[in-house]
């Protein structure tokens, strides 16, 4: 199939591209670069060998997405482009709603008028709130803590009430749980700007010295050890996810979770990522980070029964593939 995939320079993005080229499909690329580098396209085209099409253009552009879909006949799309900084999204709200909301009306509305009716959605498993865990499809969806979660809650709902109104829409609407690693050759991993606010890059930037040490948010939750417990899933897994969802997409809307069904603790994960990588990582409990939840981890039944899909790359490969990934990096000083 052609696939449009937005934000397709991005981490996850980036990592189902190289999936889908190696399943076959072809790919076109729009990314606006605001949360991306243009180097990853390189990298990209020596993984997968080929020369992909890339557009630099920010996907709340109507008429630029409209060109796109008028030169290429496409077959689906993959929406990742958005913007994904909890903290920020408290700090500043209307670029968050304007930007998350406007891209997927705008891909969607394209889609209605040149009539591509393959929709895979990005969506996060902070769309069911403080739930209890293991976090199921049909559960009711709780108040999430932030406007980043309000966009992919409201994401879901826009693409919803737009197969309700035209049912020859195949809409599949992807709850991540927390991706973390990167890709066996080391070239595409997750590279954030500035201080990571994310576990693991925190991590393998304390293990090679960028940073002093660790700090972990709250050892007095009501979990294993009284850390964080969250469902690490590797980023291939997840690229490889999107690629059966959306070979077995069908008209509708089909909401899956993408995980392992495993919790580990973030106690639980340094220790992990030490013996795999026989390393130290220093670090010290401080106190609780605002909005976060206890425990968050998935049922991951559905997506296994309904596409035979399932997570098989364990804690273990993504700790080694991160690793392998912080240290290909070149750290600019
Ligand atoms: C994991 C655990 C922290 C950093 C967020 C978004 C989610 C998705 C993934 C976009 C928690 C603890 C973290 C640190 C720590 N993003 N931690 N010290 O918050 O589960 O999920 O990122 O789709 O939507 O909500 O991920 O990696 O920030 O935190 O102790 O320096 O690690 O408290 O328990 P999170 P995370």
């Amino acid at each position: 199939m052609n696939i449009l995939v937005t934000g397709g320079l991005g981490y996850i993005g980036s990592h189902t591209v190289v999936s889908l080229i190696e399943t076959g499909h072809k790919v076109i690329i729009a990314d606006n670069l605001s949360n991306s580098n243009k180097e990853v396209l390189d990298k990209l085209n020596s993984i997968t060998n080929s020369n992909i099409l890339f557009y630099q253009i920010d996907v709340t552009d109507s008429d630029k997405i409209n060109i796109l879909f008028e030169q290429h006949k496409l077959d689906g799309v993959i929406h990742f482009a958005g913007y994904k900084a909890v903290g920020e999204s408290t700090l500043k709200p209307l670029k968050y709603y304007y930007n998350n909301l406007l891209s997927t009306i705008t891909l969607a509305k394209a889609c209605k008028k040149y009539n591509v009716k393959k929709f895979v959605f990005s969506s996060s498993a902070t769309v069911y709130g403080d739930n209890n865990v293991p976090f199921k499809e049909t559960m009711s969806l709780l108040p999430t803590t932030n406007p980043y979660g309000e966009t992919k809650v409201m994401g879901e709902r826009i693409l919803q009430d737009l197969v309700k109104s035209d049912p020859e829409f195949e809409v599949t609407l992807l709850r991540y749980f927390n991706p973390i690693g990167a890709h066996p050759s080391g070239l595409l991993g997750e590279k954030p700007n500035g201080i990571p606010n994310n576990l693991m890059p925190y991590i393998t930037q304390v293990a090679k010295g960028k940073l002093k040490e660790l700090h972990v948010f709250g050892n007095d939750y009501p979990t294993i050890d009284g850390t964080g417990v969250r469902d690490y899933i590797h980023v291939m897994d997840l690229a490889e996810g999107h690629v059966a969802a959306l070979e077995n997409i069908k008209q509708g809307v089909h909401i899956y979770n993408l995980g392992t069904g495993n919790g580990t603790s973030v106690l639980q994960l340094i220790t992990t990522f030490e013996k795999t990588n026989n390393i130290k990582v220093p670090y010290r409990i401080v106190e609780r980070r605002q909005g976060d939840i206890a425990s968050c981890y998935a049922d991951v039944t559905k997506i296994e029964t309904e596409i035979g899909w399932y997570a098989k790359r364990t804690l273990e490969d993504m700790c080694k593939d991160a690793w392998h990934f912080e240290k290909s990096t070149v750290t600019l000083v």
